[in-house]
Protein backbone atom coordinates (compact mmCIF):
# COMPACT_ATOMS: atom_id res chain seq x y z
CA UNK A 1 0.00 0.00 0.00
CA UNK A 2 1.34 3.40 -0.45
CA UNK A 3 0.25 6.83 0.88
CA UNK A 4 -0.48 10.17 -1.67
CA UNK A 5 -0.59 12.80 -0.09
CA UNK A 6 -1.45 16.07 -1.81
CA UNK A 7 -0.61 19.61 -0.83
CA UNK A 8 -1.24 20.98 2.65
CA UNK A 9 -2.91 24.46 0.20
CA UNK A 10 -4.71 22.13 -2.21
CA UNK A 11 -7.99 23.23 -3.04
CA UNK A 12 -10.98 20.51 -2.72
CA UNK A 13 -14.39 21.99 -3.86
CA UNK A 14 -17.65 20.30 -5.53
CA UNK A 15 -19.63 22.12 -8.67
CA UNK A 16 -22.69 22.60 -9.86
CA UNK A 17 -23.95 25.45 -12.00
CA UNK A 18 -27.11 27.87 -11.70
CA UNK A 19 -29.84 25.63 -14.20
CA UNK A 20 -29.07 22.36 -12.84
CA UNK A 21 -29.56 23.24 -9.53
CA UNK A 22 -31.61 26.43 -8.94
CA UNK A 23 -35.32 25.61 -9.94
CA UNK A 24 -37.06 29.00 -9.08
CA UNK A 25 -37.23 29.65 -12.94
CA UNK A 26 -40.49 32.45 -12.45
CA UNK A 27 -38.87 33.77 -9.38
CA UNK A 28 -37.91 36.87 -7.88
CA UNK A 29 -37.66 38.71 -11.90
CA UNK A 30 -35.44 36.02 -13.28
CA UNK A 31 -35.94 36.29 -16.98
CA UNK A 32 -35.97 33.09 -18.89
CA UNK A 33 -33.19 31.53 -20.61
CA UNK A 34 -32.22 29.53 -24.02
CA UNK A 35 -32.19 26.33 -21.55
CA UNK A 36 -35.70 27.33 -20.66
CA UNK A 37 -36.75 27.50 -24.06
CA UNK A 38 -34.73 24.50 -24.85
CA UNK A 39 -36.28 22.53 -21.95
CA UNK A 40 -39.92 23.20 -23.06
CA UNK A 41 -39.60 22.57 -26.52
CA UNK A 42 -40.88 18.43 -26.57
CA UNK A 43 -38.16 16.09 -27.96
CA UNK A 44 -35.24 18.12 -27.20
CA UNK A 45 -34.34 16.82 -23.30
CA UNK A 46 -35.07 12.90 -22.31
CA UNK A 47 -38.41 12.33 -20.56
CA UNK A 48 -38.91 15.93 -21.32
CA UNK A 49 -37.58 16.84 -18.27
CA UNK A 50 -36.96 20.65 -17.42
CA UNK A 51 -35.15 22.96 -14.82
CA UNK A 52 -38.09 24.51 -13.21
CA UNK A 53 -37.70 22.94 -10.23
CA UNK A 54 -34.46 21.42 -10.64
CA UNK A 55 -32.77 20.64 -6.52
CA UNK A 56 -34.50 23.42 -6.05
CA UNK A 57 -31.12 24.72 -4.51
CA UNK A 58 -32.86 28.83 -4.70
CA UNK A 59 -34.94 27.96 -1.71
CA UNK A 60 -32.48 24.99 -0.43
CA UNK A 61 -28.96 26.56 -0.57
CA UNK A 62 -28.44 26.66 3.13
CA UNK A 63 -29.04 22.64 3.12
CA UNK A 64 -27.04 21.99 0.13
CA UNK A 65 -23.58 24.59 2.16
CA UNK A 66 -24.57 22.51 5.09
CA UNK A 67 -24.11 19.73 2.91
CA UNK A 68 -20.75 21.24 1.68
CA UNK A 69 -19.44 21.62 5.34
CA UNK A 70 -19.91 18.53 6.55
CA UNK A 71 -18.19 17.30 3.48
CA UNK A 72 -15.11 19.59 4.60
CA UNK A 73 -14.49 21.08 0.87
CA UNK A 74 -12.71 24.32 1.05
CA UNK A 75 -14.14 25.61 -2.05
CA UNK A 76 -17.79 25.93 -3.56
CA UNK A 77 -17.93 26.27 -7.71
CA UNK A 78 -21.70 27.07 -8.98
CA UNK A 79 -22.57 29.51 -11.31
CA UNK A 80 -24.48 32.76 -11.20
CA UNK A 81 -27.73 32.88 -13.71
CA UNK A 82 -27.38 36.05 -16.18
CA UNK A 83 -31.15 36.15 -16.03
CA UNK A 84 -31.00 36.81 -12.69
CA UNK A 85 -28.94 39.99 -12.60
CA UNK A 86 -30.16 41.12 -15.96
CA UNK A 87 -33.62 39.31 -16.65
CA UNK A 88 -33.08 40.89 -20.71
CA UNK A 89 -29.44 40.09 -21.04
CA UNK A 90 -29.15 44.18 -20.88
CA UNK A 91 -30.61 46.98 -19.55
CA UNK A 92 -32.03 47.50 -15.82
CA UNK A 93 -29.97 45.27 -13.05
CA UNK A 94 -32.64 43.32 -11.35
CA UNK A 95 -30.90 43.53 -7.40
CA UNK A 96 -32.93 40.56 -6.08
CA UNK A 97 -31.09 38.39 -8.61
CA UNK A 98 -28.37 40.15 -6.75
CA UNK A 99 -29.00 39.19 -3.48
CA UNK A 100 -29.84 35.80 -3.68
CA UNK A 101 -26.12 35.08 -4.88
CA UNK A 102 -24.91 37.61 -1.84
CA UNK A 103 -26.97 35.10 0.76
CA UNK A 104 -25.09 32.15 -0.84
CA UNK A 105 -21.84 33.77 -1.03
CA UNK A 106 -22.10 35.24 2.69
CA UNK A 107 -23.32 31.83 3.98
CA UNK A 108 -20.07 30.46 2.57
CA UNK A 109 -17.90 32.34 3.65
CA UNK A 110 -19.57 32.22 7.13
CA UNK A 111 -19.21 28.15 6.68
CA UNK A 112 -15.20 28.85 5.65
CA UNK A 113 -15.96 27.49 1.85
CA UNK A 114 -14.03 29.82 -0.81
CA UNK A 115 -16.78 30.83 -3.50
CA UNK A 116 -15.65 30.46 -6.87
CA UNK A 117 -17.97 31.47 -9.53
CA UNK A 118 -18.41 31.04 -13.05
CA UNK A 119 -20.29 33.60 -14.81
CA UNK A 120 -21.44 31.60 -17.84
CA UNK A 121 -22.50 28.16 -17.44
CA UNK A 122 -25.05 28.40 -20.57
CA UNK A 123 -28.15 29.84 -19.57
CA UNK A 124 -27.57 33.08 -21.98
CA UNK A 125 -30.88 35.38 -21.70
CA UNK A 126 -33.20 34.60 -23.81
CA UNK A 127 -33.63 38.08 -25.01
CA UNK A 128 -30.02 38.08 -26.13
CA UNK A 129 -30.62 34.72 -28.38
CA UNK A 130 -33.48 35.99 -30.01
CA UNK A 131 -31.09 38.59 -31.36
CA UNK A 132 -28.55 36.43 -32.69
CA UNK A 133 -27.36 34.69 -29.49
CA UNK A 134 -23.52 34.48 -29.70
CA UNK A 135 -23.34 35.14 -33.29
CA UNK A 136 -24.13 38.75 -32.91
CA UNK A 137 -20.87 40.73 -31.40
CA UNK A 138 -23.54 42.75 -29.25
CA UNK A 139 -23.88 39.67 -26.86
CA UNK A 140 -20.49 39.95 -26.27
CA UNK A 141 -21.08 43.77 -24.90
CA UNK A 142 -24.13 42.71 -23.00
CA UNK A 143 -21.62 40.07 -21.28
CA UNK A 144 -19.15 42.67 -20.38
CA UNK A 145 -21.29 44.62 -18.49
CA UNK A 146 -22.95 41.77 -16.60
CA UNK A 147 -19.65 40.44 -15.48
CA UNK A 148 -18.31 43.80 -14.04
CA UNK A 149 -21.70 44.27 -12.43
CA UNK A 150 -21.44 40.98 -10.97
CA UNK A 151 -17.46 41.95 -9.91
CA UNK A 152 -18.18 45.16 -8.58
CA UNK A 153 -20.72 43.74 -5.86
CA UNK A 154 -18.97 40.82 -4.78
CA UNK A 155 -15.41 42.27 -4.94
CA UNK A 156 -13.70 40.72 -1.63
CA UNK A 157 -15.89 38.24 -0.92
CA UNK A 158 -15.55 35.90 -4.02
CA UNK A 159 -11.59 35.33 -4.99
CA UNK A 160 -12.09 32.84 -7.91
CA UNK A 161 -13.76 33.48 -11.16
CA UNK A 162 -14.33 31.83 -14.45
CA UNK A 163 -15.75 33.85 -17.10
CA UNK A 164 -16.79 30.61 -19.11
CA UNK A 165 -17.61 27.17 -18.68
CA UNK A 166 -16.64 24.86 -22.03
CA UNK A 167 -16.70 27.04 -24.95
CA UNK A 168 -16.26 23.33 -26.76
CA UNK A 169 -19.57 22.88 -26.07
CA UNK A 170 -21.33 26.14 -25.98
CA UNK A 171 -19.94 26.29 -29.94
CA UNK A 172 -19.60 22.73 -31.49
CA UNK A 173 -22.14 20.95 -29.05
CA UNK A 174 -25.10 23.69 -28.95
CA UNK A 175 -24.32 24.77 -32.74
CA UNK A 176 -23.28 22.24 -34.80
CA UNK A 177 -24.04 18.93 -33.20
CA UNK A 178 -27.53 20.56 -32.09
CA UNK A 179 -27.16 18.55 -29.07
CA UNK A 180 -27.46 21.64 -26.03
CA UNK A 181 -29.55 24.80 -26.50
CA UNK A 182 -30.38 26.69 -28.77
CA UNK A 183 -29.66 23.71 -30.54
CA UNK A 184 -28.19 24.64 -34.03
CA UNK A 185 -26.54 22.88 -36.73
CA UNK A 186 -24.25 25.08 -38.40
CA UNK A 187 -20.46 24.57 -38.38
CA UNK A 188 -19.91 28.59 -39.64
CA UNK A 189 -22.67 29.16 -36.63
CA UNK A 190 -20.25 27.29 -34.08
CA UNK A 191 -17.24 28.69 -35.39
CA UNK A 192 -18.34 32.67 -34.98
CA UNK A 193 -19.94 31.15 -31.09
CA UNK A 194 -16.67 30.00 -29.86
CA UNK A 195 -14.75 33.06 -31.03
CA UNK A 196 -17.25 35.77 -29.80
CA UNK A 197 -17.51 33.83 -26.62
CA UNK A 198 -13.31 34.24 -26.42
CA UNK A 199 -13.75 37.85 -27.20
CA UNK A 200 -16.07 38.11 -24.26
CA UNK A 201 -14.09 36.33 -22.15
CA UNK A 202 -10.77 38.42 -22.86
CA UNK A 203 -12.51 41.75 -22.48
CA UNK A 204 -14.13 40.68 -19.31
CA UNK A 205 -10.78 39.65 -17.74
CA UNK A 206 -9.91 43.26 -18.95
CA UNK A 207 -12.41 45.08 -17.26
CA UNK A 208 -11.35 42.86 -14.49
CA UNK A 209 -7.60 44.09 -14.42
CA UNK A 210 -9.20 47.53 -14.86
CA UNK A 211 -11.62 47.47 -11.94
CA UNK A 212 -8.76 46.16 -9.22
CA UNK A 213 -11.14 43.51 -8.62
CA UNK A 214 -9.49 41.79 -6.08
CA UNK A 215 -8.58 37.67 -6.48
CA UNK A 216 -7.80 35.70 -9.69
CA UNK A 217 -9.85 35.21 -13.17
CA UNK A 218 -9.61 32.07 -15.61
CA UNK A 219 -11.49 29.95 -18.12
CA UNK A 220 -12.24 26.53 -18.25
CA UNK A 221 -12.68 24.14 -21.05
CA UNK A 222 -13.35 20.62 -21.51
CA UNK A 223 -10.36 18.95 -22.25
CA UNK A 224 -9.64 15.46 -23.49
CA UNK A 225 -7.82 13.09 -24.59
CA UNK A 226 -7.79 11.55 -28.22
CA UNK A 227 -4.87 8.71 -28.49
CA UNK A 228 -3.36 7.46 -31.80
CA UNK A 229 -4.59 3.60 -32.11
CA UNK A 230 -1.45 2.79 -34.62
CA UNK A 231 1.77 5.11 -35.27
CA UNK A 232 0.75 5.34 -38.99
CA UNK A 233 0.85 9.07 -39.94
CA UNK A 234 -2.84 9.09 -41.00
CA UNK A 235 -3.83 7.93 -37.75
CA UNK A 236 -1.59 10.38 -35.60
CA UNK A 237 -2.97 13.05 -37.77
CA UNK A 238 -6.48 12.03 -37.35
CA UNK A 239 -6.54 11.70 -33.72
CA UNK A 240 -4.10 14.98 -33.74
CA UNK A 241 -7.05 16.32 -35.61
CA UNK A 242 -9.69 15.87 -33.16
CA UNK A 243 -7.44 16.45 -29.90
CA UNK A 244 -6.94 20.18 -31.29
CA UNK A 245 -11.14 20.46 -31.90
CA UNK A 246 -11.77 19.58 -28.26
CA UNK A 247 -8.50 21.64 -26.58
CA UNK A 248 -6.20 23.43 -28.69
CA UNK A 249 -8.82 25.34 -30.38
CA UNK A 250 -9.85 27.03 -27.04
CA UNK A 251 -6.26 26.61 -25.69
CA UNK A 252 -4.39 28.61 -28.07
CA UNK A 253 -6.36 31.65 -28.57
CA UNK A 254 -6.67 32.26 -24.69
CA UNK A 255 -2.80 31.29 -23.54
CA UNK A 256 -0.91 31.97 -27.01
CA UNK A 257 -3.15 34.37 -29.13
CA UNK A 258 -3.19 32.35 -31.53
CA UNK A 259 -5.62 29.71 -33.30
CA UNK A 260 -3.93 26.03 -34.22
CA UNK A 261 -3.63 27.12 -38.00
CA UNK A 262 -3.89 23.87 -39.06
CA UNK A 263 -7.02 23.32 -37.87
CA UNK A 264 -8.25 27.11 -39.11
CA UNK A 265 -6.70 25.70 -43.00
CA UNK A 266 -8.93 22.25 -42.56
CA UNK A 267 -12.07 24.11 -41.97
CA UNK A 268 -11.22 26.38 -44.62
CA UNK A 269 -10.75 24.02 -46.86
CA UNK A 270 -12.57 21.10 -46.08
CA UNK A 271 -15.61 23.27 -44.94
CA UNK A 272 -15.40 26.67 -46.31
CA UNK A 273 -15.97 27.82 -42.65
CA UNK A 274 -13.80 31.20 -41.59
CA UNK A 275 -13.25 32.37 -38.50
CA UNK A 276 -14.33 35.73 -38.10
CA UNK A 277 -11.59 37.41 -36.78
CA UNK A 278 -11.56 41.22 -36.54
CA UNK A 279 -8.47 43.20 -35.42
CA UNK A 280 -7.70 43.33 -31.66
CA UNK A 281 -9.53 40.41 -31.17
CA UNK A 282 -6.74 37.39 -30.35
CA UNK A 283 -4.82 40.23 -28.18
CA UNK A 284 -8.01 40.85 -26.86
CA UNK A 285 -8.77 36.94 -26.18
CA UNK A 286 -5.17 36.53 -25.32
CA UNK A 287 -5.28 38.79 -21.89
CA UNK A 288 -3.20 37.04 -19.29
CA UNK A 289 -5.10 35.11 -16.68
CA UNK A 290 -4.41 33.32 -13.52
CA UNK A 291 -5.14 29.80 -13.78
CA UNK A 292 -6.55 27.70 -16.23
CA UNK A 293 -9.90 25.86 -15.04
CA UNK A 294 -10.43 21.89 -16.79
CA UNK A 295 -13.27 20.05 -17.01
CA UNK A 296 -12.32 16.56 -17.79
CA UNK A 297 -14.43 13.14 -18.01
CA UNK A 298 -13.01 10.96 -20.54
CA UNK A 299 -10.73 10.59 -23.43
CA UNK A 300 -10.31 7.98 -26.07
CA UNK A 301 -8.21 5.75 -29.18
CA UNK A 302 -8.95 7.34 -32.63
CA UNK A 303 -7.84 6.05 -36.30
CA UNK A 304 -8.57 7.64 -39.72
CA UNK A 305 -11.52 6.65 -41.53
CA UNK A 306 -12.89 8.75 -43.93
CA UNK A 307 -15.80 10.15 -43.51
CA UNK A 308 -15.85 10.03 -39.92
CA UNK A 309 -16.87 12.92 -38.10
CA UNK A 310 -15.79 16.45 -38.92
CA UNK A 311 -12.08 14.88 -39.07
CA UNK A 312 -12.02 11.40 -40.71
CA UNK A 313 -11.23 10.12 -36.97
CA UNK A 314 -12.85 7.22 -35.59
CA UNK A 315 -13.28 5.92 -31.82
CA UNK A 316 -11.70 2.78 -31.38
CA UNK A 317 -13.25 0.56 -28.92
CA UNK A 318 -10.75 -0.87 -26.74
CA UNK A 319 -12.29 -2.56 -24.14
CA UNK A 320 -12.62 1.07 -21.56
CA UNK A 321 -15.10 0.28 -18.72
CA UNK A 322 -17.92 2.73 -19.20
CA UNK A 323 -19.74 5.15 -16.99
CA UNK A 324 -23.41 5.56 -17.60
CA UNK A 325 -22.94 8.57 -19.90
CA UNK A 326 -21.12 5.61 -22.16
CA UNK A 327 -18.09 7.70 -21.54
CA UNK A 328 -15.05 6.15 -21.25
CA UNK A 329 -13.09 5.41 -18.11
CA UNK A 330 -9.73 6.19 -19.02
CA UNK A 331 -8.15 8.08 -16.05
CA UNK A 332 -4.34 8.02 -17.70
CA UNK A 333 -6.17 10.68 -20.30
CA UNK A 334 -6.51 12.58 -16.85
CA UNK A 335 -2.42 12.76 -16.80
CA UNK A 336 -1.93 13.09 -20.42
CA UNK A 337 -4.18 15.83 -20.37
CA UNK A 338 -2.50 17.74 -17.62
CA UNK A 339 1.00 16.78 -18.71
CA UNK A 340 0.11 18.36 -21.70
CA UNK A 341 -1.12 21.32 -20.60
CA UNK A 342 2.35 22.20 -18.68
CA UNK A 343 4.51 20.25 -21.50
CA UNK A 344 2.80 23.29 -23.72
CA UNK A 345 1.49 26.33 -21.73
CA UNK A 346 4.08 26.61 -19.34
CA UNK A 347 3.40 27.06 -15.94
CA UNK A 348 0.15 28.58 -15.43
CA UNK A 349 -1.78 27.21 -12.20
CA UNK A 350 -4.11 24.38 -13.08
CA UNK A 351 -7.47 23.80 -11.24
CA UNK A 352 -9.10 20.64 -12.01
CA UNK A 353 -12.89 22.48 -12.19
CA UNK A 354 -15.21 19.25 -12.89
CA UNK A 355 -14.26 15.70 -12.77
CA UNK A 356 -16.81 12.63 -11.92
CA UNK A 357 -18.93 9.73 -12.92
CA UNK A 358 -22.69 9.29 -13.62
CA UNK A 359 -23.82 5.43 -12.88
CA UNK A 360 -27.29 4.30 -12.26
CA UNK A 361 -27.64 4.86 -8.68
CA UNK A 362 -30.09 2.97 -6.46
CA UNK A 363 -31.76 4.97 -3.31
CA UNK A 364 -31.68 2.00 -0.45
CA UNK A 365 -34.77 1.37 1.85
CA UNK A 366 -32.62 2.68 4.63
CA UNK A 367 -31.51 5.90 2.19
CA UNK A 368 -28.31 5.00 1.49
CA UNK A 369 -26.83 4.74 -1.85
CA UNK A 370 -23.65 2.14 -2.05
CA UNK A 371 -22.23 3.59 -5.46
CA UNK A 372 -18.57 1.49 -4.81
CA UNK A 373 -18.22 2.18 -8.45
CA UNK A 374 -17.89 5.59 -8.24
CA UNK A 375 -15.27 5.74 -5.45
CA UNK A 376 -13.41 3.77 -7.70
CA UNK A 377 -13.34 6.57 -10.18
CA UNK A 378 -12.87 8.78 -7.92
CA UNK A 379 -9.76 7.21 -7.08
CA UNK A 380 -8.23 6.63 -9.75
CA UNK A 381 -8.81 9.66 -10.81
CA UNK A 382 -7.02 11.19 -8.03
CA UNK A 383 -3.74 9.05 -8.00
CA UNK A 384 -3.45 10.40 -11.71
CA UNK A 385 -3.79 13.93 -9.94
CA UNK A 386 -1.45 13.26 -7.43
CA UNK A 387 1.27 11.27 -10.12
CA UNK A 388 0.94 14.67 -11.90
CA UNK A 389 2.07 17.20 -9.02
CA UNK A 390 4.44 14.61 -8.20
CA UNK A 391 5.86 15.09 -11.89
CA UNK A 392 5.62 18.73 -11.30
CA UNK A 393 2.42 20.29 -12.93
CA UNK A 394 0.97 22.89 -11.21
CA UNK A 395 -2.21 20.94 -10.32
CA UNK A 396 -3.44 23.42 -7.38
CA UNK A 397 -7.26 22.35 -6.56
CA UNK A 398 -9.80 19.63 -7.49
CA UNK A 399 -13.60 20.35 -7.79
CA UNK A 400 -15.70 17.31 -7.74
CA UNK A 401 -18.74 17.66 -10.20
CA UNK A 402 -21.18 17.53 -8.15
CA UNK A 403 -22.09 17.84 -4.87
CA UNK A 404 -25.53 16.92 -5.73
CA UNK A 405 -27.46 15.19 -8.84
CA UNK A 406 -29.23 17.45 -10.56
CA UNK A 407 -30.81 18.23 -14.19
CA UNK A 408 -28.28 16.47 -16.66
CA UNK A 409 -28.66 19.26 -19.83
CA UNK A 410 -30.16 17.08 -22.93
CA UNK A 411 -30.07 13.85 -20.19
CA UNK A 412 -32.92 15.58 -17.96
CA UNK A 413 -32.30 13.85 -14.17
CA UNK A 414 -32.30 10.41 -15.18
CA UNK A 415 -28.03 10.46 -15.30
CA UNK A 416 -27.07 11.46 -11.86
CA UNK A 417 -23.31 12.46 -10.78
CA UNK A 418 -23.91 13.63 -7.37
CA UNK A 419 -22.10 12.90 -4.00
CA UNK A 420 -25.47 13.35 -2.77
CA UNK A 421 -28.62 11.80 -4.52
CA UNK A 422 -30.94 14.02 -5.05
CA UNK A 423 -34.88 12.29 -4.30
CA UNK A 424 -36.72 14.24 -6.88
CA UNK A 425 -39.97 13.61 -5.70
CA UNK A 426 -39.46 15.01 -1.99
CA UNK A 427 -36.28 17.07 -2.99
CA UNK A 428 -34.40 15.57 0.04
CA UNK A 429 -30.86 14.62 -0.46
CA UNK A 430 -29.16 11.72 0.72
CA UNK A 431 -25.22 11.61 1.01
CA UNK A 432 -24.12 8.49 -1.26
CA UNK A 433 -21.13 6.41 -0.40
CA UNK A 434 -18.66 8.67 -2.31
CA UNK A 435 -19.51 11.58 0.17
CA UNK A 436 -17.91 9.44 3.14
CA UNK A 437 -15.17 8.88 0.52
CA UNK A 438 -14.73 11.84 -0.41
CA UNK A 439 -14.78 13.39 2.98
CA UNK A 440 -12.37 11.41 4.53
CA UNK A 441 -9.50 12.31 1.17
CA UNK A 442 -10.18 15.71 2.21
CA UNK A 443 -9.77 15.45 6.06
CA UNK A 444 -6.83 13.27 4.85
CA UNK A 445 -5.39 15.28 2.76
CA UNK A 446 -4.86 12.20 0.64
CA UNK A 447 -5.48 8.69 0.22
CA UNK A 448 -4.04 5.21 0.47
CA UNK A 449 -3.98 3.15 -2.82
C1 LIG B 1 -20.00 19.17 -18.16
C2 LIG B 1 -20.83 20.35 -17.70
C3 LIG B 1 -21.54 20.13 -16.40
C4 LIG B 1 -22.07 18.72 -16.27
C5 LIG B 1 -21.02 17.71 -16.62
C6 LIG B 1 -21.46 16.28 -16.49
O1 LIG B 1 -19.84 19.22 -19.53
O2 LIG B 1 -20.01 21.47 -17.55
O3 LIG B 1 -22.52 21.11 -16.30
O4 LIG B 1 -23.23 18.58 -16.96
O5 LIG B 1 -20.56 17.92 -17.91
Amino acid sequence: MARLDFPKDFVWGTATASYQIEGAVREDGRGPSIWDTFSHTPGKVYNNDNGDVACDSYHRYEEDIALLRQLGVNAYRFSIAWPRIFPQGTGEVNPKGLDYYRRVIDKLLEAGIEPCVTLYHWDLPQALQDRGGWNNRETIDAFVRYAETVFKAFDGRVKMWITFNELWCVSFLSNYLGVHAPGNTDLQLAVNVAHHGLVAHGLAVRRFRELGIRGQIGITHNLSWTEPYTTKPEDLEAARRLRAWNNEWFMEPVLKGTYPQFLVDWFRSAQGVEVPIQPGDMETIAQPIDFIGINFYTGNYGRYKKGEGLFHCEEVQVGFEKTFMDWNVYPEALYKVLSWVKEEYGGIPIYITENGACYEDELTPDKKVHDAKRIEYYRKHFIQCHRAIESGVPLKGYFAWSLLDNFEWAEGYRKRFGLCYTDYETLARYPKDSYSFYRKVIADGGLDV
